[in-house]
């Protein structure tokens, strides 16, 4: 059951519009009747039958007024033929289905006494049989008859055009949503909820009525959220010269969602983990991550929705392109550097590892058997990085004319990728033909680059080699059209201009270079000095780059390097280069030695006053385990977590007074939002105050934990005392247990620490937090935060003796009968399995075919595993 892109076929039958009808909207068992106007697409050549698909319980069919018996059409097991059907006609369908008992949260589904949809990708074939593909689009109403005690609030997409008693107890709302749009985006919501409303005025002078509606105990964390609404809908006008199209923007928050949100046509549907925040719940982090999301949401109303994918192969045409306008949003709001940054680090932890995996895919991949295993960092991440490179290419005022011309000509289309590239490659007379490769082919790419200086010509060559892994089903990979930023540094720190050989004059100081073949060299003239490149800056492109940079190279590119990411980028090459000769060291039985050079690098990072904090707290972050996971072909999971451990301690110990200096300079009085940066290095210069042996600290840190009054340093404190002695953390992490207990989102961060500690007994810990009150493996929240983190714990689940293995395995099983999008999310953390030692790949292989034995495995988990153990 692998459906492949190369197979796609235009629909036979296009519907027009249909009419939804609840009659009747109820927790165990609801009716919904479907009448669709249909008709035969001219583009199509296949045969006259209609192809619905669908899953829920079928009452009755009726074509054009006549009731079809069940011999004339044939149900399937995804749902159902009708043969001999006319070139245009009227069909009414008739089902039933029970949101209660449907626990994997696709369709429609019950959470907490209310009742929510999910239709992204294929969810809408569980509510009625249709045409389940985004090429198909239709004009929707949707009518719904309700309870009006059990379920007052009854919203769907569009605009609200009649309400009314339907009898004594039911009451009824329709909805009517102008714009055609595939069955994805349709939404239902009905229960107890209450919305904070505002309102927004677009730049042509629509009123646009804002709500956001939650169960009434969370009301009062949506204020921040419904800013960010507005400041998304300013930012899409003055950015993309794009305005919102309806009367009514409507968000709900759900505690039981599988992502993080859905872009529901004018009816968002957002997990609260990406709705809810207030400065005593949430932090910095989750601010920013809520303000994103709020974004992302809203910008797909263009670029998903208007236009929207024509077949799901095509998803990073609508995420790759709305991950990028979330990521240019939060840095045109807040600092771009530090963005630039934080999504680089997310893109290799995340994306590097599934591209150099048993489940690696292009961002427009070939095939699939469970499309929801497709929403992946790479169709999201690195689809984002492949949009931001026409960007880089083609420059903002370039690529702006790219978007314009895509909409002019798609505005109401479904579309593919190439579509996309084609408007950007004509909208600018380039060619991008080459550059298509970035949608077809997987895997990481290597740039291998060498320096030549030539004193008596005065000029620098860049050689640059291009190579790309094999990955599952491909091998020889062709070279890409890769966009390298690069300048040059000279003795004083300052960027040399930039003078290609043949050009006329000098430009600026830093250039992109057009990388093609193979193997290319660029050389620079009029370079009156051995100069220090610096190379890849704002990481111009998803690859790896290996350059043969000395020490002293790299930290004078940290402390000078006039584009910010490439000196974070100089420091995390730094580390690495540490990192690996230490893990030699380890593995030969060799004593550690932490070189003083790379202190003194990061001593000169501290003592820089005018520095951002925000951007000191990453250049002072080392690259995370999984990062150094990656860098290796064979690893030891407890070499990885000794040798970096050996390193944080080493520098706490040598920077200790340099951190005491920071910690003091950067308290801060009562809480700001604006002092985020100074919270996060206070908490990081905590955290390696705990690790000496000093007292103080751990007392300042449990004073932190209980007497706080934001949940950035509430979180900081626990994290600085998470892996230290039980006892000493147990007052902070009792007292944060009981104070919380009844907000879900905040025992999800308890969970997430718990299993994430580096203290022995960890595994215990989490098997006694799954018998804890607030904790639920039907809810996805909790499922990932206990047992990801768990399965993201280097020393722990990777323990030696196979246990963390098998407790996670038994929890995939248990998972699969309940959610089998959330197990097949927690199966994958197997997916390094190849990078491991031969006994721990054991271990994992044996684990994974004791799942893969079990009866009744959904297609979600078992394409993971499959994937897995044939790699
Ligand atoms: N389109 C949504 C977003 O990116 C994600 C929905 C994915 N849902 C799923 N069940 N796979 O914002
Ligand atoms: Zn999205």
């Amino acid at each position: 059951q692998i459906k492949y892109r190369q197979d796609y076929l235009p629909p036979a039958y296009l519907v027009d519009k249909v009419d939804l009808t609840f009659d009747v909207l109820d927790d165990t068992q609801t009716r919904v009747r479907s009448r669709m106007v249909i008709h035969r697409n001219p583009q199509s050549t296949a045969a006259n039958v209609l192809q619905l698909d669908g899953s829920a319980t079928l009452l009755s069919v009726v074509l054009d007024g006549d009731q079809l018996q069940p011999g004339a059409y044939q149900q399937h097991a995804d749902g159902l033929a009708i043969p001999d059907v006319p070139d245009s006609f009227i069909l009414d369908i008739e089902t039933e289905i029970d949101p209660v008992a449907n626990t994997s949260l696709n369709g429609l589904y019950g959470s907490s006494g209310n009742l929510y949809t999910q239709c992204e990708p294929e969810g809408f074939r569980k509510i009625t049989y249709y045409p389940d593909r985004p090429d198909v689009m239709a004009k929707f109403s949707t009518t719904i008859i309700a309870d009006k005690q059990k379920y007052p609030v009854l919203l769907s997409n569009g605009n609200k055009v009649g309400e009314g008693q339907a009898d004594k107890k039911r009451h009824w709302v329709k909805w009517v949503d102008p714009y055609r749009k595939p069955a994805y985006l349709f939404a239902l919501v009905a229960g107890k909820l209450v919305a904070l409303k505002d309102s927004y005025t677009t730049v042509s002078g629509r009123q646009v009525a804002l709500e956001i509606w939650t169960v009434a105990a969370d009301q009062d964390k949506v204020a921040f959220a419904m800013g960010a609404v507005k400041r998304s809908m300013q930012w899409d006008e003055t950015r993309f010269g794009l305005e919102y199209d309806l009367d009514i923007y409507m968000i709900v928050a759900v505690g039981d969602f599988n992502m993080g949100a859905m872009e529901n046509k004018g009816l968002n549907i957002f997990n609260t983990s990406a709705v809810l925040a207030r400065q005593d719940t949430a932090t910095d982090a989750d601010f920013e991550r809520v303000e994103a999301i709020i974004g992302h949401e809203y910008f797909h109303n263009w670029t998903g929705n208007r236009v929207t994918c024509r077949d799901w192969f095509q998803l990073s045409l609508k995420e790759g392109l709305t991950v990028f306008r979330d990521q240019e949003f939060s840095a045109d709001l807040h600092s771009r550097p530090v963005k630039r940054i934080e999504d680089v680090k997310k893109l290799r932890q995340l994306q590097f590892p599934e591209d150099a995996g048993p489940t690696a895919h292009a961002i427009r991949p070939d095939s699939y058997i469970e499309m929801n295993n497709f929403y992946t960092m790479t169709v999201y991440e690195k689809g984002s990085e492949v949009v931001r490179m026409y960007h880089t290419l083609l420059g903002e005022e370039g690529f702006q004319k790219g978007m314009k011309l895509y909409f002019q000509r798609h505005d109401g289309q479904a579309v593919t990728c190439d579509d996309f590239r084609a408007a950007m490659a004509d909208a600018n007379g380039v060619d991008l033909e080459q550059f298509a490769r970035w949608y077809s082919q997987a895997g990481t790419p290597l740039l291998q680059v060498r320096g030549e200086y030539d004193a008596v010509a005065r000029s620098y060559t860049l050689h640059v080699k291009q190579s790309c892994p094999d990955t599952p089903g491909q091998s020889g990979k062709q070279p890409y059209h890769i966009p390298l930023a690069v300048g040059l540094l000279g003795r004083d720190g300052q960027d040399l201009p930039l003078q290609l050989a043949g050009e006329l004059a000098p430009g600026a100081g830093t250039r992109v270079l057009h990388v093609r073949a193979a193997e290319q060299s660029f050389t620079f003239v009029n370079i009156g000095e051995l100069p220090v490149p610096s190379l890849l800056r704002g990481f111009s492109a998803p690859v790896r780059l290996q350059f043969d940079w000395r020490d002293d190279e790299l930290s004078f590119l940290m402390a000078n390097d006039s584009d910010a990411f490439a000196r974070w980028e100089a420091g995390q090459a730094y580390a690495e280069r540490l990192l690996k000769a230490l893990l030699a060291d380890h593995a030969a039985g060799r004593t550690l030695q932490l070189p003083a050079g790379f202190v003194e690098a990061l001593r000169a990072v501290l003592k820089d006053h005018a520095a951002d904090p925000a951007f000191k707290a990453l250049m002072l972050s080392l690259p995370s385990e999984a990062d150094i996971l990656e860098m290796v072909d064979v690893a030891d999971p407890g070499h990885i977590h000794t040798v970096r451990e050996f390193v944080l301690n080493g520098l706490a110990q040598a920077l200790r007074g340099e951190w005491h200096e920071a910690y003091n300079l950067n308290q801060t009085q009562r809480y700001q939002p604006a002092d985020g940066g100074r919270r996060s290095l206070k908490n990081l210069a905590l955290a390696m105050l705990t690790r000496l042996s000093d007292a103080w600290p751990l007392e300042a840190a449990e004073k932190q934990c209980l007497e706080a009054d934001n949940m950035t340093d509430q979180m900081g404190a626990m994290l600085a005392l998470r892996d230290r002695d039980v006892a000493e953390r147990e007052n902070c992490y009792l007292s944060f247990a009981s104070r919380w207990q009844g907000d879900a989102l905040v025992m999800d961060k308890f969970f997430s620490l718990v299993a994430s500690s580096q203290l022995p007994g960890v595994l215990e810990h989490v098997k006694a937090a799954m018998q804890h009150p607030a904790f639920t493996l039907k809810n996805p929240n909790k499922a990932r935060a206990l047992l990801g983190s768990f399965g993201r714990n280097m020393l722990h689940f990777h323990a030696a003796d196979g246990s963390g293995y098998a407790f996670l395995a038994d929890q995939v099983l248990a998972l699969d009968a309940i959610n089998p999008q959330v197990a097949s999310r927690i199966v994958s953390l197997f997916n390094r399995r190849q990078k491991l030692e031969a006994q721990r790949q054991a271990l994992m292989t044996r684990e994974l075919e004791r799942i893969l034995a079990k009866d009744g495995l959904s297609k979600d988990v078992y394409e993971i595993v499959s994937k897995n153990l044939a790699a």
